[in-house]
């Protein structure tokens, strides 16, 4: 078999850069994108990776990434870039703010897909796999606006699922609750200090390699397996509201 190749998004950290290691290391060609070049280099300086830095609110940095992606085969696209922005309640919600999570977590994946189907089909079929969260089905006080982002994006694979019926075209959602990244919690609540008060007490928050993990797993199952949705979670975070914050123990009998 020749080497397959995928596309991973929101690779200059967190899920993203630990799913490039672990395709990689699993014997993939990668092409890493980001906005940030210097993280990218670094990356396919130690993993051997392509990378190209593209932001992907960009009309222009969408069209030639996807012109560099198409260069080659594409067996599969991991849409990992997004994030949240503050935790405001619905009654003080920024509309900027809320337009600025649409815009990276769905339009961003929305239209790398558009833009890489063809080069999926021109290598005969191949996989999507689409980074959602457990905000994408159901919601927490001050989660509105990235809930509403996550629950937009999950409706791409949903519906992709169905129009690419009869192809040999896979489409995956994977939906992490907490997962302790170096960015994620910082970038959302902008500070180092407010960042770690999300993780503080809980045994084990998942880890990106977690995550990337799920993700290779997924991609490796036979190519009938279409693995539809997995949700992962910290065994501590048994909802999006219900997270326990110290040492799990077993109760006494
Ligand atoms: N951490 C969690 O608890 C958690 C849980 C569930 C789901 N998720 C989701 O998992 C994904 C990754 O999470 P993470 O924790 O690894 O987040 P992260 O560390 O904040 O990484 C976000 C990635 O997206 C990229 N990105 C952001 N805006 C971009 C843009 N406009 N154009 C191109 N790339 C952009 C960033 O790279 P540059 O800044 O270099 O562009 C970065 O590589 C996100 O979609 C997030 O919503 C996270």
């Amino acid at each position: 078999m020749s080497t397959r190749r995928a596309v991973v998004t929101g690779a200059s950290t967190g899920i993203g850069e630990a799913t490039v290691r672990a395709l990689i290391a699993d014997g993939w060609k990668v092409l890493a994108t980001a906005r940030r070049e210097d993280r990218l280099q670094t990356l396919a300086d130690q993993t051997g990776c392509e990378f190209f830095a593209a932001d992907l609110t960009d009309q222009t940095d969408l069209s030639n990434l996807a012109e560099v992606a198409s260069r080659e085969p594409v067996n599969a696209v991991v849409h990992v870039a997004g994030g949240a922005i503050g935790t405001d309640r619905v009654e003080d919600a920024d509309a900027s703010a809320w337009l600025r999570m649409y815009e990276i977590n769905v339009l961003s994946a929305l239209q790398l897909t558009t833009r890489l189907l063809p080069a999926i089909r021109s290598a005969g079929g191949g996989s999507l796999v689409f980074l959602t969260s457990t905000a994408a089905h159901g919601t927490y006080p001050g989660g509105g606006g990235y809930a509403a982002a996550k629950h937009a994006e999950r409706q791409i694979p949903a519906t992709l699922r169905l129009e690419l019926a009869g192809e040999p075209i896979r489409v995956i959602e994977i939906a992490p609750g907490m997962v302790q990244t170096p960015e994620f919690s910082l970038n959302r609540l902008g500070s180092k200090e407010a960042a770690d008060r999300v993780y503080q007490g809980v045994e084990k928050p998942l880890t990106a390699e977690d995550v990337a993990e799920a993700i290779r797993w997924s991609l490796d199952v036979p190519e009938h397996m279409n693995v539809d949705l997995m949700v992962l979670r910290p065994v501590a975070q048994s909802s999006n509201t219900e997270v326990v914050r110290a040492p799990l123990k077993v109760r006494e009998s």
